[in-house]
């Protein structure tokens, strides 16, 4: 049998990680044979509440569970982990400046980078998931430097797999027969979902989706900006932010990080840029990726229209003045 795999889920007591720990516990992470320990984390106010999901975790008697860490403690949090979703954060509340929630942000990520670094398993992964997620995931990589930058990723899975699921109820088809669309940039309003290089399964063979959605005002309008709004419309409808949908993506995208994407399928990762498609290096911004050998790598060799470059630009833009606010933050 197998070794378990300890993961860490940060903020486990909230919304996401109610609906994150049972798809972890019953394989839908890391596949149906792998054993694992789930550590839970989460701070002193919500200590009560952790206890009452592990509770729950041992009711649930899940056959792949080995064991239970929860704790409010960051150092025996992070001990020994391989992957490690990090949830909790400071949610903005109504009249905080983005600064002020950026200050409390910055300091939970900059002091979890070092209990990672220092208590982590060599090689451990990490997926930020609390919102800012791109500039959280700098600030941790920046704060952890003896783990590879190339370990240290955020969350844009929900809104890749928002924009399959977009088109697939246009063209009244499943949404496992859509694939190849792209998420570029940040985890926010200014992301720019891409369907140039995106394609549909059909009794006829691979079809381009601009073949198939003949209305091009509706790709380049409508459908980018359901996508980038889905959160908010999530939002008003449940009064509560999406939890089942990010849950479920973070497993789609730790499950992809370790076991590989299928041949012919790329799927988005907010990664630290090496300055491909002329992002600015040093970002931690979304690009379409493939997986092998528990590595991704940066899709190359794209080619991009004028529209694009222009979205992809103004989300560099926003991802580079959050990261001069977080840095301003540190002082
Ligand atoms: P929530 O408020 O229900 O849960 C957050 C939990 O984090 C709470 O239990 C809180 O006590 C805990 N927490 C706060 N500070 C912490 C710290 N320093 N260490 C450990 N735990 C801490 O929020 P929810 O709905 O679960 O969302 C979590 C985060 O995920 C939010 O930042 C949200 O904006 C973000 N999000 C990101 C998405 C993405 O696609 N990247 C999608 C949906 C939400």
């Amino acid at each position: 049998a197998k070794d378990p795999v300890r993961v860490l889920v940060t903020g486990a007591a909230g919304q996401i990680g109610y609906a994150l720990v049972p798809m972890i516990a019953r394989g839908v992470m890391l596949g149906p044979d792998q054993p694992v320990i789930l550590h839970m984390l989460d701070i002193p106010p919500a200590a009560e509440a952790l206890d009452g999901v592990k509770m729950e975790l041992v009711d649930a008697a899940f056959p792949l569970l080995k064991g239970v860490v929860a704790t409010t403690d960051v150092a025996e949090a992070c001990k020994g982990v391989n992957v490690a979703v990090m949830v909790g954060g400071f949610p903005r509340k109504e009249g905080m400046e983005r600064k002020d929630v950026m200050t409390k942000n910055v300091s939970i990520y900059k002091s979890q980078a070092s209990a990672l670094e220092q208590h982590a398993a060599p090689n451990c992964k990490v997926l930020v998931v609390a919102n800012p997620a791109n500039t959280n995931a700098l600030i941790l990589k920046e704060f952890a430097p003896s783990i590879p930058a190339k370990n240290i990723t955020c969350l844009t899975r929900l809104d890749h797999n928002r924009a399959l699921g977009q088109i697939s109820e246009r063209l009244s088809i499943q949404v496992s027969d859509v694939k190849n669309v792209i998420i570029w940039g940040n985890h926010s309003s200014t992301q720019y979902p891409d369907v140039n290089h995106a394609s549909v399964k059909t009794p006829g063979g691979e079809k381009p989706v601009r073949e198939l959605v003949s209305d091009d005002a509706w790709l380049n309008g409508e459908f980018i900006t359901t996508v980038q709004q889905r959160g908010a419309a999530i939002i008003k409808a449940r009064k509560l932010s999406s939890a089942l949908s990010a849950a479920s993506a973070a497993c789609d995208h730790i499950r992809d990080w370790v076991l590989g994407t299928p041949e012919g399928t790329w799927v988005s990762m907010g990664v630290y840029s090496d300055a491909s498609y002329n992002v600015p290096a040093g970002l931690i911004y979304s690009f379409p990726v493939t997986c092998k050998n528990g590595e991704w790598s940066i899709v190359q060799g794209l080619p991009i229209d004028e529209f694009s470059r222009k979205k992809m630009d103004a989300t560099a833009v926003e991802l580079s003045e959050e990261k001069d606010l977080a840095y301003s933050c540190l002082s």
